[in-house]
């Protein structure tokens, strides 16, 4: 991993109940930052911040909401064990949990270079990275991924770090489709996937790219919310 994947050594206690927040508020209205957004920094995105202010989402890095939580319980469960990657870390409080609460060496990447500087505040050996692409074949035996899945209308796209963090796309797929055919190249031979669905996304649709890649798949947990259902599977070779 590059130097930006030096852990700071710093790591903040995080109470669950207090970062985990109502789901269906969690997608649409997230608390504020300090920090700069170096994306409309650097292009015209006017426009884009007028819908971010008006969607509420004048933040960078997302917050622990349900589905972390079910990702992070998912994890702890199963348990993974040996060298695990969660892919899209944002803050980094799921790789926390899963480190604090099994035997595993737990790495973060993610996209965003303001998540994964804050998964690194949080101790978390975190780097920025294109979901599995810098990753050697047959190093991991564990890869997280709670990706962003909210199916959205291309002219509906707003050019932030929170549409990287919620759109898939027209479909809701877009990252997890290019994820699912990548991450079987960098697990061991017994390694395992752990991906959260949404029925938003479409889970059959998942599931069928998942064994079209080869995998097996099976639930490990599942929690229904008024708006949609969230399932972690396993997928193994
Ligand atoms: C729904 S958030 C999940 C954050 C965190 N894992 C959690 O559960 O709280 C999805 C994350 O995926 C990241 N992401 C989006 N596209 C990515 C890509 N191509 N490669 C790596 N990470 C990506 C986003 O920046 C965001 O942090």
């Amino acid at each position: 991993m590059s130097d930006e994947s030096e852990a700071t050594g710093e790591t903040s206690e995080t109470d669950v109940t207090e970062e985990t927040s109502e789901r269906g508020r969690t997608k649409n209205e997230v608390n504020e930052t300090n920090e700069t957004n170096e994306m409309n920094e650097t292009n015209d995105t006017s426009s884009a911040d007028g819908l971010a202010e008006r969607r509420g989402m004048n933040i960078e890095v997302y917050q622990p909401a349900e589905d972390s939580g079910l990702l992070a319980q998912a994890a702890v469960e199963y348990p993974v064990s040996g060298t695990v990657l969660e892919v899209g870390t944002g803050s980094g409080w799921v790789a926390q949990q899963v480190s604090e609460n099994t035997d595993a060496r737990v790495l973060g990447s993610d996209i965003n270079p303001h998540a994964a500087r804050q998964a690194r505040e949080r101790g978390v050996e975190a780097a920025r990275a294109n979901l599995t692409a810098p990753f050697r074949d047959g190093v991991l035996d564990a890869v997280l991924f709670n990706p962003p899945y909210l199916p959205t209308d291309p002219d509906n796209e707003w050019d932030d770090w929170m549409e990287h963090a919620l759109s898939g796309g027209e479909s809701g797929r877009e990252l997890i489709d290019p994820f699912l055919d990548d991450v079987g190249r960098v697990l061991t031979p017994d390694g395992v996937v752990l991906l959260l669905v949404s029925s938003l996304t479409g889970y059959e649709a998942v599931v069928e790219r998942a064994e079209s890649n080869g995998f097996g798949v099976e639930t490990v947990v599942q929690e229904s919310y008024p708006f949609e259902t969230l399932t972690v599977i396993a997928l193994t070779k």
